[in-house]
């Protein structure tokens, strides 16, 4: 094959001319859709070369100024066409032929479910028709749709409707007008048998917008969540941010087959229908979460995304990361903000913190990329709106708006770089805040280590910090805002007087004192302690880094009983949980040491069990285990038998000493009431989860979790039985039942695709390729894909590491098979193999060689390639 080009953010150029507008005419097709576009340059030069971006294109016609072009005119390649403009100001008409029907890719224009949809982020609108698909270039566009009428009642685009009607007996048309320049990634269309569902939402200037839901007609009682969700981002944007809807109409389109959660299209939102389609009885409530979560993410991306969009895709995490920061806080506004913040905090240590110590760790602005689709990561998303809030941690509330409200007023309508938003957060507040640079150009997880002394004789407690970082050695260190906080050991809140030397370094924030750690080496000491402290950090995980301290069991007690901050006290039962299970891991290597629940730990416990006050979404995190991922980020090389069996027996252990506490918590809270989403409600059904998974440790859990799905009321409650039920052979009979019921509703059938991919049940290798085989197994649809092969490797721990390797070849064997469907699926599945090198012999070899033979592959999308081969690389 030949190699792909990998592209540089220091290589960037500003287009030297302008297309102001765009016209578009679909003439829908499945198999030869015709597409015209229009396109009014200006400021070119004369005599200047101009390149559109094309691919996968049959170009029918060209024409400059209704004057047609000759084969002789243009320059036409496998990614592009060339030209030279003959003056500053023409117009350029390109008619290309598409089939959308035969695109499995799922980028540009492509069908699901018998319906035309579009999906353009990152470059798909170059497999739609000729242009500089680049986000920098902002245009006007209308969009004129021509369809037969039959099966395709709505006819959609960007913008306002402006026009519709008949063609002849059989065809009819709509066109869309979109006021707002846009870059061409943001431009959609959908045309198809849809239902609509309609609300209106009044603005606070009293505007009243249109609000219209699209989904397949057998959906239609699947959406008062998705609704419902959207009309609280929309008041929530205006309140906490000051933030209004523009347009008239706003619109959100579901679809089966989709690569991602969602996209922000002007107007014109495009869902994967995973996120809009809820009924209790088919939906959990992490499904009614992620709608909640994604559809305020989507729509809050009208203004940071749409309105101040991306100079270029190496500026992604400005739009991102933001968004994300702004959606984090829309949850924590709807639901317990607690609860919110550890669970963000789980999933970043757990995935991104993985995904950045391993070959395809990048910054949170990449400097370079073969594939775009490969960056839109767990980095420039999560660790990207981490950065964000370290802004607003600095600032506080009123000076991170301030900031907000000058970007708006300075870039409104522009396509800029993320220092353009640093510049605004500091020239709003009038503060130098260029040390967060480093934050955005350096890859991998940076290290806090601290000491601690307390010095009895002049009350003083002086600590030592440290910041490094592994992946990124000898560069300027990051500021990073450490909370803080120091307890006597009674429980009483300690004074927090520093020397006058590292007063500087203290800064009062709306969340309590911050030691501001800028520089590799620091020291802060505090005075005027007349017992020594225990001291509460990194509260409320205020910076995204890996802190090590050599905290006490009896101080990590403390901290678990009594700290004030929800976060430091799950942190502290967290790693009094971890340290039981890493002793537990020896224990296993030593092979003849039984695995014991470490005092402090196993009191811990009791004591969380024993809190009746305590919240219970805080409890059921508290009485959970670190997840498997995150007990192997421990180590290097990765112990996996052994920590496989320490973690099971560590559960088991818990299972048995506390079991009257699950049983009776379980009773207590398995109680038939009608399904409500609200925080409260959902915690209940959260901890009931819990319990029931210790007791399905024990001899009659199968029994215990057959009840409750007998019982259950909603899907969340349905599949806490079944995930308690399935590593038993008593699944059987309650998951033929499930398929019974649900075998017609995508959603909930991909429920049990992935409950059998997550399974210990049986031969792992045998389920998955049985899944693999069944008839409701579809390679073209990304959600079926991920919850049979996404899911094994990812949650099958068991499974996926079998010793021999069968696990990684089953995996390698179907990335390839994927790659010629859909090569951005594929790569996202190639993402577990890229750890080879953090497992011992004989994983590690296994793993070597099915990447290897990938990369032997003759066909192999660039975007395989690029992870397989720096996930190769020698280091
Ligand atoms: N911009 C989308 C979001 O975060 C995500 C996105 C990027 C996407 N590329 C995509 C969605 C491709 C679907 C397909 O909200
Ligand atoms: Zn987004």
């Amino acid at each position: 094959m030949t190699k792909p080009i990998e592209h540089f953010l220091s290589d960037y150029q500003p287009l030297p001319f302008a297309i102001t507008t765009v016209d578009l005419t679909f003439e829908l097709d499945p198999e030869a859709t015709i597409v015209t576009s229009v396109m009014r340059f200006e400021s070119a030069q004369a005599g200047q070369s101009i390149s559109l971006d094309g691919q996968d294109l049959t170009l029918v016609s060209l024409s400059l100024d209704g004057v047609a072009l000759s084969a002789a005119d243009y320059a036409l390649s496998e990614t592009g066409l060339r030209f030279t403009a003959p003056k500053p100001v023409f117009e350029l008409t390109v008619v290309t032929e598409i089939a959308p029907q035969a695109n499995t890719e799922l980028e540009g224009l492509y069908r699901s479910g018998g319906n035309y949809c579009t999906q353009c982020e990152a470059e798909g609108f170059r497999r739609i028709t000729y242009f500089p698909d680049r986000p920098d270039l902002l245009a006007v566009y209308t969009t004129r749709i021509v369809a037969p009428k039959e099966g395709n009642r709505f006819l959609l685009a960007n913008g306002d409707l402006v026009e519709q009607g008949e063609v002849n007996a059989t065809h009819h048309f709509a066109v869309w007008h979109d006021p707002f320049p846009k870059p061409s990634y943001l431009f959609a269309l959908v045309a198809g048998y849809l239902e609509r569902i309609r609300d209106t939402f009044v603005t606070r200037s009293g505007r009243t917008i249109t609000l219209d839901l699209f989904v397949e007609p057998q959906n239609k009682d699947q959406c008062d969540h998705a609704m419902a969700s959207l009309k609280k981002a929309m008041a929530w944007d205006e309140r906490r941010f000051g933030l209004e809807y523009d347009l008239d109409t706003y619109m959100i389109v579901a679809v089966d087959d989709f690569n991602m959660g969602a996209m922000e299209n002007k107007g014109l939102n495009i869902f994967n229908s995973k996120f809009v389609l809820a009924r209790p009885d088919t939906a959990t409530d992490t499904d009614f979460e992620g709608i909640e979560s994604v559809i305020a993410h989507e729509y809050f991306h009208n203004w940071t995304g749409n309105r101040v969009t991306c100079r270029d895709w190496f500026q992604l995490t400005l739009k991102e990361g933001l968004t994300v920061f702004r959606d984090q806080l829309f949850t924590a506004d709807m639901l317990s903000p607690a609860t919110k913040r550890i669970e963000d905090v789980k999933r970043l240590r757990s995935h991104q913190f993985v995904e950045d110590a391993g070959p395809m760790a990048h910054p949170i602005q990449p400097q370079s990329y073969i594939e775009m689709n490969n960056f839109y990561t767990l980095t420039v998303y999560e660790k990207g709106a981490e950065v964000v809030r370290l802004y607003h941690t600095l600032l506080g509330e009123e000076g991170f708006q301030k900031g907000m409200r000058l970007y708006f007023e300075r870039f409104d309508g522009q396509a800029v770089t993320v220092q353009d938003f640093r510049q605004a957060m500091a020239d709003a507040n009038d503060v130098d805040l260029s040390a967060m640079h480093q934050w955005y150009v350096q890859a991998g997880t940076p290290r806090v280590q601290v000491e601690t002394r307390y010095h009895p004789e002049t009350q003083q407690l002086t600590l030592f910090w440290t910041q490094s970082n592994p992946k990124s050695d000898s560069q300027p260190p990051l500021p990073i805002p450490v909370g803080l906080k120091l307890w006597y050991p009674d429980g009483q809140p300690a004074p927090m007087q520093p020397l006058a030397e590292c007063r500087e370094a203290l800064l009062e924030t709306e969340k309590g004192p911050v030691f501001l750690l800028d520089r590799h080496q620091q020291t802060l000491v505090f005075e005027g302690l007349t017992q020594k402290p225990v001291v509460s950090m990194l509260r409320d995980f205020s910076a995204p880094v890996i802190l090590s301290t050599e905290q006490s069991d009896e101080a990590l007690s403390r901290l678990a009983r009594f700290d004030d901050d929800p976060f430091v006290r799950w942190e502290s039962i967290q790693t009094l949980a971890l340290k039981t299970l890493m002793a537990a891991v020896d224990a296993v290597q030593a092979d003849d040491t039984p695995v014991i629940l470490q005092p402090a730990y196993e009191q811990g416990v009791a004591e969380v069990l024993a809190q009746v006050s305590l919240d219970k979404g805080l409890k059921a995190l508290a009485l959970t285990l670190p997840d498997l991922d995150y007990v192997c980020e421990q180590y290097d090389p990765v112990p996996v038998d052994a920590i496989w069996q320490a973690y099971q027996k560590v559960e088991q252990r818990l299972a048995e000493r506390f079991e009257s506490d699950w049983r009776a918590l379980f009773d207590q809270l398995d109680e038939s009431v009608p399904y409500a989403y609200d925080a409260q409600a959902i915690a209940r059904r959260k901890l009931k989860q819990v319990c029931l998974h210790y007791l399905s440790c024990l001899p009659d859990g199968p029994d215990v979790a057959s009840q409750l799905f007998d019982q259950a009321g909603n899907m969340t409650d349905t599949l806490a039985a079944l995930q308690a039920l399935n590593h038993y052979p008593q699944r059987a009979q309650p998951m033929q039942a499930f398929y019974e019921r649900w075998r017609h509703e995508p959603l909930v059938l991909d429920k049990w695709f992935a409950l059998q991919a997550r399974s210990r049940h049986g031969d792992a290798i045998d389920n998955v390729r049985a899944l693999l085989a069944h008839p409701d197994f579809h390679y073209q649809t990304p959600n079926r894909v991920r919850s049979v092969l996404g899911v094994f490797a990812r949650q099958n721990f068991f499974g996926f590491h079998a010793s021999d390797g069968r696990g990684y070849r089953l995996l390698g064997e179907q990335i390839q098979k994927l790659d010629r469907i859909n090569p951005q699926i594929a790569a996202r599945l190639t993402a577990p193999l890229t750890q080879w090198r953090r497992l011992a012999p004989p994983r590690n070899t296994a793993m070597q060689g099915v990447l290897t033979d990938l990369l032997a592959q003759e066909r192999l999308s660039s975007d395989v390639y690029e992870i397989v081969s720096k996930s190769l690389a020698p280091v």
